[in-house]
């Protein structure tokens, strides 16, 4: 399979991949494409009698991959880092079409994610434990020596969400399988074709097919059996706050790491380099639709210097190119009709209150103009809602109290951006700020990807990054060697 998929892969790569997992049954998943409507695969949906005999199988399978050397499997992934610079062309077509993606920023998460897989291979090699005497501890003598290393958890599934299949997949896998794990993977229904060609990548590789599996099908009719399976030792998830919350009660006493939604403001205090700030807003609001979790969702501008703000984001905006993903487009359709449909009535819903609507607020089939809203309050819902489209309401504040406030005041706590040229204030907002991350003068987002990735309250649980991702992914094993008080000058 793996030789078939290859030698078809500079050509059409995307529908080979499709076709050798393609469905033909009643409920097999049909994916389109949001470009133009165009098939881009015919998913097979697993039974569960399948999804049974795939944890079964990776079940054996993550035995000896635990116990092969460290360096071993370093090594296997650091070859699929390869195959993705080599295969990044096709990688990236199928992306383009797949999840609408502009054809530099689809090439971008498969180059990306090779680094990714390089980084983690080389991290786990360094990854040391620890010694610890009993004497540190109050009435205990030098008599006892913990001795503690990290093991795998066993079967880790791996959900990532559409708009970075590749890399959101990655950004599972790679940890898991170096710590010693099996691998599921759930790939999202718009997605699926591309992680089907990224399995196909990993057995070709040289990562067994008892240790990676591939598992397609739709969420709403896969996705409770799959996270509730008893073979799960952990889960990790990427994906929208209510799948996520949902799945943390079914799952179980599993370990998660969870990356969910955000409301990620833009904190614009009076001394700003405006410009600076702008040009990074409109970076972080508008690259692939809005349809990013650590887009900028709001701006949160003090009102000394608003109208300035809001003009200069004005002609930023006006400069974005729109349309076609395979023109590398920066705003290019959203993934389905219904996420523009929800992106519009947010904006309905705040003209009507009273925002005052400076462009955009149109569509075309799925594509979402690029919509800026000034004057936008708190009783707005595109004030708290996570669009995921290209909508970027601004809110006026008196003061940076006031701004906290309204960042503090989300259900969410992914990141936020703070742009003043005034450290001592930068650090004491930051403090302040209940969120994972807060990008000083610069736009809100995920990497490096060996920086920690987290969020608070519905944004996650748990810290993602290299080295982070890894710990989450293994456990700690604690040998206590107890020692005797034997003479040691009678011992010989
Ligand atoms: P989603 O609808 O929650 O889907 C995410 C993944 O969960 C998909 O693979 C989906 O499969 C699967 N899924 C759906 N229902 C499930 C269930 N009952 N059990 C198990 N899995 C299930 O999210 P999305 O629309 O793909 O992504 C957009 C959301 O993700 C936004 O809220 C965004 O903020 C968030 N996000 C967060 C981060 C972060 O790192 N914090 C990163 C990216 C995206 P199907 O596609 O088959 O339904
Ligand atoms: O969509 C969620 C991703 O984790 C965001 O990653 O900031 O690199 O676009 P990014």
């Amino acid at each position: 399979m793996p030789e078939k998929f290859l030698s078809n892969l500079t050509d059409g790569s995307y529908r080979i991949a499709a076709e050798l997992h393609q469905g033909d049954d009643e409920h097999s998943l049909e994916v389109r494409s949001p470009v133009d409507g165009s098939l881009v695969g015919k998913m097979h949906e697993f039974s569960h009698d399948e999804i049974d005999k795939v944890f079964y199988l990776t079940s054996l399978g993550q035995v000896d991959w635990a116990n092969s050397p460290i360096d071993e499997r370093a090594r296997i992934l650091h070859r699929v880092a390869d195959n993705l610079e080599k295969y990044a062309d096709a990688l990236t077509e199928v992306l383009v079409m797949e999840v609408a993606k502009a054809t530099k920023d689809a090439r971008d998460e498969v180059l990306r994610s090779a680094d990714f897989v390089r980084h983690t291979a080389e991290e786990a090699k360094h990854l040391v434990g620890e010694a610890q005497f009993s004497d540190a501890f109050a009435r205990h003598n030098r008599n006892k020596m913990a001795i503690s290393y990290r093991v795998p958890l066993g079967m880790v599934l791996a959900i990532p969400p559409f708009n970075y299949p590749i890399n959101l997949g990655l950004s599972k896998i790679a940890p898991a399988l170096v710590g010693g794990n099996a691998v599921v993977l759930k790939p999202p229904s718009q997605g699926s074709v591309a992680c089907a060609m990224l399995a196909e990548l990993l057995w070709h590789s040289g990562v067994p097919h008892d240790v990676f599996a591939l598992v397609t099908g739709r969420g709403s009719r896969i996705g409770d059996y799959l996270v509730q399976h008893p073979a799960v030792s952990m889960i990790s998830f990427t994906g929208s706050t209510e799948v996520g919350r949902d799945l943390a009660n079914k799952a179980g006493m599993v370990p998660l790491l969870l990356e969910l939604g955000g409301k990620d403001a833009a904190i614009v205090l009076s001394d700003a380099d405006l410009q600076a700030a702008a040009d990074h807003i409109v970076a972080g609001a508008f690259a692939y639709a809005g349809q990013r979790c650590t887009a900028v969702k709001r701006v949160l501008c003090s009102e000394e210097v608003a109208d300035e703000l809001v003009e200069l984001l004005g002609r930023r905006i006006a400069t974005l190119a729109v349309g076609d993903p395979r023109d590398n487009a920066t705003v290019t359709p959203l993934v389905d009709p219904a996420a523009a449909e929800r992106a519009l009535s947010l904006v309905d819903d705040a003209v009507s209150k009273g925002a005052e609507l400076l462009g955009g607020g149109g569509r075309r089939g799925n594509l979402v103009e690029p919509t800026l809203l000034d004057h936008v309050t708190e009783e707005m819902d595109v004030a708290w809602v996570e669009p995921f489209a290209p909508v970027l309401p601004v809110l006026r504040v008196v003061n940076a109290a006031e701004a906290v406030r309204i960042s503090n005041a989300s259900e969410y706590g992914l990141q936020a951006a703070l742009f003043t040229r005034d450290v001592d204030v930068a650090t004491q907002i930051c403090m302040r700020l209940d969120v994972g991350t807060v990008q000083v003068n610069g736009k809100t987002a995920r990497g490096p990807d060996h920086f920690p990735f987290l969020g608070t309250k519905s944004s996650g649980m748990g810290v993602q990054g290299v080295r982070y991702s890894i710990e989450a992914m293994t456990r700690i094993k604690a040998m206590v060697i107890n020692m005797s008080d034997r003479d040691l000058s009678e011992i010989h």
